[in-house]
């Protein structure tokens, strides 16, 4: 099943196409199934319904842990670099994960939580997070990770939403030279989340903290209440693993859902041809598990394959600018997965930061979250690749569980700023506004999926109609991802980016809609329109287009605008904060009510040489008032 060279990849990639249960079910062979499947694949992308391995019985764990205490017990799993680099790490070996993850999953049953019920996980990124998440696996409850930097409105959302049964999280999170009060914060979700009975604490920052009776249990306390035996629940191959949350182009985030067994054989099999890793190498991916890079890059990929996991819970500019690279060294990364934005704001600290740490360990680079400009590909490859690691451009959603179009390290020809190739399994198809498929090379067009894939999201949680809607209903028989494509002539592909109302800040996923609603629930705020411009570090900020009850002042006008951040930051969560703020009389509407996107965008953009039609727009004088005002 391995990928060596293209001619392997051209070989797999026709299998996959000619006859994809086949592929399937021989690369899931590979792993432990507690009972066989009888049917590799069931499928219709029309209501949807997508099963993987119907009937196959499971659980992830034992493939993570289990599988690989005889062979590697002893071998690193996770190895964690803390926030402050002079704090001790630690070291997990897979026997000692293994232990730990027992032990957490009796805590969790000892708390009333069995299959099936919903956890919420909202924790700094250390050891315990990814304890937690194996834990829920190991007992088949479904977990549901926030990242750390939401807010308490946006927990409970999502606690809601799930109807989760217990949270866990930790006194506070060390980031960089700041602290996070996580355990306030998730006190401030739960006054409204009556689903909650349990909160699990752990301590990380020593920050003092508000103990419920009744209610909030110590990690700590209550790991000494347990023993390491926990035997894995049997999962159905389709049981819901987790449920991740992520923006659209309406409404609330969604609650993505990925099933036991085909999400684990895709996040594997990606982990190993991508990477192309070996046994013995350190993977550094410095995603957050509270985002999907995180699940299936940090956890579940590595570990199904028996890969030592780097998880470092800091930020990349702390103590300063070198502190990936001093990771790089110290640990002897081979394999570094990084975002576009980490290089392009590591740049900008110039070489210095590079140059006094030994990087010669590394094999591998990648990259994902955003489209990865020429200017950071080839710095990434000059400076840390030292032009000898191939550069892995890894395209892919929340909602695909891995990787989809990607080149394959050493063995696909890569070119800057190109996701290159689908990985076998994966059907691309070029489409026009109409629907109709662009055929060829040298095209571009909305790109969706025409076949499934075993990592394909199954539906949103609670709410199958707007799964068919949002991803299955604009064009009919495919799965439509949300993002603008191009295929050059050598048939490789480039992503530019999202054609929908969903931006993409630092490489994170933040619907207008989201913002648009924080932003109005502003007092004085009457009505507001957001849209994305290029950004030369995030690769695009929030542009906010803002009408009051009255002008502000000049006087006034920056301090509304310092309220109205902390709105949204109160609302979503800092991540969603606009960069620039113009008070505006109107927005340009067309006569049926609709906001004119493009002209905001481009006048965002600072280009307001061409305007395009504005004849259809109820009151033209309006972009003249925009365009003189825009910040
Ligand atoms: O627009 C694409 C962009 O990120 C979106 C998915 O965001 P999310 O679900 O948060 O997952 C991010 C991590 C997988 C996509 O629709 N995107 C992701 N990777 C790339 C990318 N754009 C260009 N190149 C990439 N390599």
């Amino acid at each position: 099943m391995r990928i060596r060279t293209f001619d392997d990849y051209q070989q797999a990639y026709q299998q996959s196409v000619e006859d994809p249960e086949a592929f399937w079910a021989g690369v899931a062979q590979e792993f432990q199934w507690r009972k066989p499947w009888t049917k590799t694949l069931q499928w219709n992308f029309t209501e949807p319904n997508i099963k993987w391995f119907v009937g196959g019985k499971l659980n992830i764990t034992e493939n993570c842990l289990d599988r690989h205490l005889a062979e590697r017990g002893d071998q690193p799993a996770i190895i964690w670099e803390p926030n402050d680099p002079h704090e001790a790490g630690v070291t997990l070996t897979y026997r000692m994960l293994h232990d730990q993850v027992c032990r957490m999953a009796n805590v969790l049953k000892r708390n009333g939580v069995g299959k099936g019920d919903r956890v919420c996980v909202y924790m700094p990124m250390v050891p315990e997070l990814a304890i937690a998440v194996l834990a829920c696996a190991r007992i088949g409850a479904i977990h549901s990770v926030v990242f750390g930097g939401f807010s308490a409105q946006s927990i409970a959302d999502r606690i809601n939403d799930a109807q989760c049964r217990l949270v866990i999280t930790a006194d506070g999170a060390y980031r960089g030279n700041k602290e996070i009060p996580l355990k306030s914060v998730v006190d401030d979700a739960l006054i409204g989340c009556p689903s909650v009975e349990k909160v699990i604490v752990m301590t990380r920052t020593r920050t003092p903290v508000a103990m419920l009776k009744g209610r909030d249990v110590w990690m700590e306390q209550e790991l000494k209440q347990v023993t390491a035996d926990c035997p894995a629940e049997e999962m159905d191959a389709e049981d819901v693993l987790f449920i991740l949350y992520t923006s659209g182009s309406t409404g609330k985030p969604k609650g993505v859902v990925h099933t036991c067994g085909g999400y684990m054989v895709y996040a594997a099999y990606t982990f190993e041809n991508v990477f192309q890793y070996e046994p013995g190498q350190v993977h550094f991916c410095t995603a957050d598990i509270g985002w999907i890079t995180g699940h299936s890059y940090i956890v579940y990929g590595p570990l199904a394959c028996g890969a030592t996991s780097l998880l470092f819970e800091g930020v990349p500019t702390y103590p300063d600018a070198g502190r990936f690279w001093d990771i790089v060294d110290k640990h002897q990364v081979n394999i570094l997965y990084t975002a576009p934005t980490a290089i392009r704001s590591l740049m900008g600290f110039g070489l210095d930061k590079v140059e006094n740490h030994d990087l010669s360990s590394l094999k591998v680079l990648g990259s994902v979250g955003e489209p990865i400009n020429a200017e950071a590909w080839h710095w990434y490859d000059d400076h840390i690749g030292k032009n000898r690691c191939p550069i892995v451009d890894t395209w892919w959603q929340t909602e695909t569980g891995g990787m989809l179009i990607s080149p394959i390290a050493g063995v696909t020809k890569t070119k800057p700023t190109y996701a290159t190739l689908p990985l076998p399994g994966v059907q691309p198809m070029l489409v026009d506004e109409n629907g109709q498929e662009i055929e060829g090379n040298g095209v571009s067009g909305n790109l969706c999926m025409k076949f499934p894939w075993p990592g394909i999201l199954r539906t949103t949680w609670g709410d199958h109609e707007r799964c068919r809607q949002t991803y299955f209903s604009t064009y009919p028989g495919l799965y439509f991802t949300g993002d603008g494509c191009l295929r050059d002539e050598d048939g490789y592909y480039r992503i530019t980016g999202r054609v929908d109302d969903v931006l993409n800040v630092s490489g994170h996923r933040i619907g207008t809609a989201e913002v648009e609603n924080a932003i109005n629930m502003h007092t004085g705020v009457v009505e507001s329109a957001v849209v994305g411009y290029p950004h030369d570090i995030k690769g695009q900020g929030i542009y906010a287009y803002v009408i009051a009850d009255a002008m502000p002042s000049d006087h006034d006008a920056d301090l509304t605008k310092r309220d109205i951040l902390a709105t949204v930051s109160r609302v979503i969560g800092p991540i969603a904060k606009p960069d620039k703020i113009q008070f505006v009389s109107g927005l340009p509407k067309t006569r049926s009510g609709k906001i004119m996107r493009r002209i905001l965008r481009k006048i965002a953009e600072g280009d307001t040489s061409n305007l395009g039609d504005t004849t259809t727009l109820l009151d033209p004088a309006v972009v003249d008032e925009i365009k003189a005002g825009a910040v």
